[in-house]
């Protein structure tokens, strides 16, 4: 396939916002294969904040990214994304050039712990106000499983509230696809 994937896109994404030695997000760090990605954009004098609720998933992380030999490029936090605001430190703020959702649940665990709408966009709230002007925060949207759909429909409903003035969002997916296929928001800060 020539197109991107939804994956590809978002992390395209990243690759045109996200400089050597500039500072990003992982918002849902999971297996670490987005905090690897975004710890090779900043390089060693950037930096990446990592943010995940579950312990096997911090420490997933963590050991991905000690054997690339990326873990002082990295700070994890075992908490929720809601509390980015609070957990990077304000030198930061403002500073952040790019962000990456990936929503629903942990491959390979417990299917009940996911995502939910209210939490990702108070963490989504925050990180728009933290990135610098043509930051990006992509989220990828999974929605085929239970309580997926709720957390689609409320983002959206949000995204699509944004003030044109300050961001631009769009959407970004395949409309021909079987079974609820994933798609990108990608918000850019103005
Ligand atoms: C689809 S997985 C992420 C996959 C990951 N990006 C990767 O590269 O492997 C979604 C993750 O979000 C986490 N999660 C759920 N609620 C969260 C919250 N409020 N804050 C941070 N992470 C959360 C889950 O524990 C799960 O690991």
């Amino acid at each position: 396939m020539n197109m991107l994937s939804v994956i590809q896109f978002a992390h395209a994404l990243m690759e045109k916002t996200v400089p050597e030695g500039g500072f990003a997000i992982d918002a849902t760090a999971g297996n670490g294969l987005d905090t690897a990605f975004l710890a090779g954009l900043t390089g060693e004098s950037g930096k990446v904040f990592a943010f995940d609720i579950q312990k096997t998933a911090v420490n997933r992380t963590a050991v991905r990214l000690q054997k690339a030999g990326l873990e002082n490029r990295v700070q994890l936090f075992q908490t929720g994304h809601e509390h980015a605001g609070e957990c990077i430190p304000a030198f930061y703020h403002g500073k952040i050039s790019g962000a990456l959702f990936n929503l629903g649940y942990l491959p390979k665990s417990d299917k009940s712990i996911i995502t939910r709408p209210e939490t990702t966009i108070s963490a989504v709230r925050q990180i728009l106000d933290m990135l610098q002007t043509g930051g990006i925060i992509a989220i990828v949207v999974y929605h085929g499983h239970d309580g997926g759909g709720y957390e689609r429909d409320q983002l959206l409903k949000f995204a699509k509230t944004l003030d044109q003035k300050q961001a631009h969002v769009l959407q970004y997916g395949f409309i021909n696809q079987e079974n609820h296929p994933p798609f990108v928001i990608a918000i850019e800060k103005r």
